[in-house]
């Protein structure tokens, strides 16, 4: 694996949403690279372990202050968690760039994933409203953490990530971190687009590589 770390001028403060699998794979790949990255998690103390893993390069705090100082936060939540974590952290957010990953698996989310699920314009539609003020981008949400954190940054076609937003620069920033963390960023276009990579879809949880996103998708 080749990082090549960012330029200073190009260091972010990322606020990570969940430490698990995904939050824990992507804001390592990113603190690797060289960015500022703090996960948001109800026990920071837990995280001392994999903090210490990472030689300092990353940190933790109540989501709360992990989004309050961050230019760009992730989420990596189970679904599930939306409306609890979508109050606490409104405020906070603001109008900040919103990378969404979380994805409803039944049963595990319950109602609030089954209706989200459920929805003909995409699973995005059930966490926009609840950040109407955020500038969301579907990111990271189709790709198994396993395979993001062996094929990071290979040799030949790398991993493709697809992203949605309606905001051009959140999208565009998107696409900056999913290269920083050693992936091919893929723009669906605009959030009602993201429903094209949702669960169910051919591109979904496939591992296909940019190329092969950007085929199956129909972008050129
Ligand atoms: N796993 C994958 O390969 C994959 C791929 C694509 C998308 N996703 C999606 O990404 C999201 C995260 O998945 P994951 O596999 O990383 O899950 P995970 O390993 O279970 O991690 C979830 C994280 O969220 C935190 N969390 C749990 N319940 C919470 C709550 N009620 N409020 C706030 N934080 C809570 C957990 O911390 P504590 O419980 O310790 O507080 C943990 O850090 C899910 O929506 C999933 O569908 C997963």
């Amino acid at each position: 694996m080749v990082t090549t770390p960012v330029e200073q001028e190009a260091r972010m403060k990322i606020g990570i949403l969940g430490a698990g699998m995904i939050g824990g794979t992507v804001g390592r790949l990113w603190a690797q690279a060289g960015h500022d990255v703090t996960f948001g998690v109800r026990h920071p103390e837990r995280l001392r372990p994999m903090l210490a893993e990472l030689g300092g390069k990353a940190g933790a705090s109540p989501a709360v202050d992990a989004v309050a100082g961050a230019d760009v936060v992730l989420a990596a939540i189970p679904f599930r968690a939306w409306p609890d974590v979508a109050a606490e952290i409104e405020a906070a957010l603001g109008d900040k760039v919103l990378l969404d990953a979380t994805v409803p698996d039944p049963p595990r989310d319950g109602a609030f994933g089954d209706a989200a699920l459920a929805r003909k314009d995409g699973v995005a539609f059930a966490v926009a409203p609840l950040l109407p003020r955020a500038k969301l981008v579907r990111a990271f949400s189709t790709v198994m953490w396993t395979t993001l954190r062996s094929q990071a940054h290979r040799a030949g076609d790398r991993i493709g990530i697809p992203l949605a937003g309606d905001d051009e620069e959140a999208v565009a920033l998107a696409a900056r971190l999913v290269v920083d963390a050693g992936f091919d960023p893929v723009v669906a276009g605009r959030l009602a687009l993201a429903r094209r990579f949702d669960p169910g879809t051919a591109v979904f949880d496939s591992g296909m590589s940019g190329p092969e996103v950007r085929a199956a998708l129909g972008i050129a």
